[in-house]
């Protein structure tokens, strides 16, 4: 029995299971849909990671969402503009993340976004795989961005989709996402625009400062989709990471499972009607030289019938060859850089070559 098992330890071959997976374009809905019972060994993650997934059992949790929610109406009177940059710059600096309410963009959008990217994902095979690729195209689709540099496949799939500067030829967008995607996607830039402001004045630097760096034009939308896992202990839906971009802004549907790290301890981010979560990104910590934290965050495996689904959009910079590091009007010398300058283009190039991890890429232009 022993040896058996050792042997079948040498035989295996990850990558050429990997790339089985790959080709066949399903994704993991479509393994789903092959009615298995247990998952493929390449989505079996570490043990380190697996225990890392049980609630601490010592850990009180309060039953309140810890992670603040902050009212974005009236933003326009000078007197509460005031109160919700200093609330934003607690949330960025504390946790990195928050929940927004009262943005402004219609809710009946945001349902008929979370259900034009489940429509997509919910097709047979057939009519989606002519999307799956990973070549960088506008509008693509597949399981994994980082499944050829991962030690373990996570239990998703995604829509990938180019959203700016400018849309992609709505003949090249999936028929049940053109008309909602126009409308989202003015939306973000717009709520962006106004989150990037907020945020610069809450470091004391010029509002107009991110647009002018081109962080609104760099916009990369991902639609995340998380079928019911048959085994929810043994993967993830997502692993952990932080994100790339400024900040990132994040719809998530009523299904939970998002969670982020703070003080060491995972925190759920239980989805809120009607709510928008924000995250500060790698280039926002570096830039803000540290008053902003990108953090860490996962996503459980889905262990409910009902899918997850969830839409992403990362605020990128569409001028990578510029540098990138701390804003000047926040280093002293009391308040040294932490971070040197580097170019988005390298940033980009390490991102896409990794695992989805933890800190790695902002640790490594730490001066
Ligand atoms: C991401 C991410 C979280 C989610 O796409 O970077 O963290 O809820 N997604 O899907
Ligand atoms: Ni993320």
């Amino acid at each position: 029995m022993a040896t058996e098992m050792v042997k079948t330890e040498e035989n295996y071959d990850h990558l050429k299971e990997v790339k089985r997976f790959d080709d066949s374009k399903t994704g993991v809905k479509g393994l789903v849909d092959s009615g298995l019972s247990t998952i493929p060994r390449f989505f079996i993650h570490p043990p380190h990671v697996l225990s890392g997934l049980k609630p601490n059992p010592t850990a009180i949790r309060p039953q309140s969402n810890p992670i603040p929610t902050v009212d974005l109406s009236n933003i326009d009177s000078p007197t509460t503009q005031s109160t919700v940059v200093d609330q934003l710059k607690r949330a960025c600096g504390e946790f990195g993340f928050f929940q927004i309410v009262n943005h402004g963009v219609p809710v009946d959008l945001l349902d008929r976004m979370i259900a034009a990217v489940k429509d997509f994902h919910e097709q047979p095979t057939e009519a989606k795989e002519s999307f799956y690729s990973r070549s960088g195209k506008a509008v693509q689709f597949f399981s994994n961005v980082d499944l050829f540099h991962s030690k373990a496949a996570s239990w998703r799939d995604t829509l990938q989709m180019r959203l700016g500067p400018e849309l992609p030829n709505l003949e090249e967008v999936p028929e049940m996402i053109r008309r909602a995607i126009v409308e989202w996607n003015q939306e973000i830039k717009r709520l962006g625009e106004v989150l990037m402001e907020l945020l610069c004045e809450g470091l004391g630097v010029n509002p107009g400062r991110l647009k002018e760096m081109t962080f609104l034009d760099g916009r990369v939308m991902v639609g995340h989709y998380y079928p019911y896992c048959p085994q929810p202990d043994l993967t993830v839906g997502i692993t952990s990471h932080t994100d790339p971009g400024v900040l990132t802004v994040l719809l998530q549907s009523q299904v939970g499972g998002l969670q982020i790290k703070h003080d060491g301890e995972w925190l759920d981010v239980k989805p809120i009607p009607g709510a928008l979560v924000i995250n500060v990104g790698d280039i926002f910590q570096i830039m803000s030289n540290e008053e902003y934290k990108s953090v860490e965050h996962r996503v459980l495996a889905n262990s409910l019938d009902e899918p997850r689904v969830s839409i992403a959009v990362f605020f990128n910079p569409t001028a990578r060859e510029n540098l990138y590091g701390p804003f000047p009007e926040l280093i002293s010398p009391e308040k040294p850089a932490i971070y040197r300058q580097f170019q988005y283009i390298d940033y980009l190039t390490r991102f896409f070559t990794k695992e989805l991890d933890g800190k790695s890429l902002t640790n490594f232009y730490k001066l």
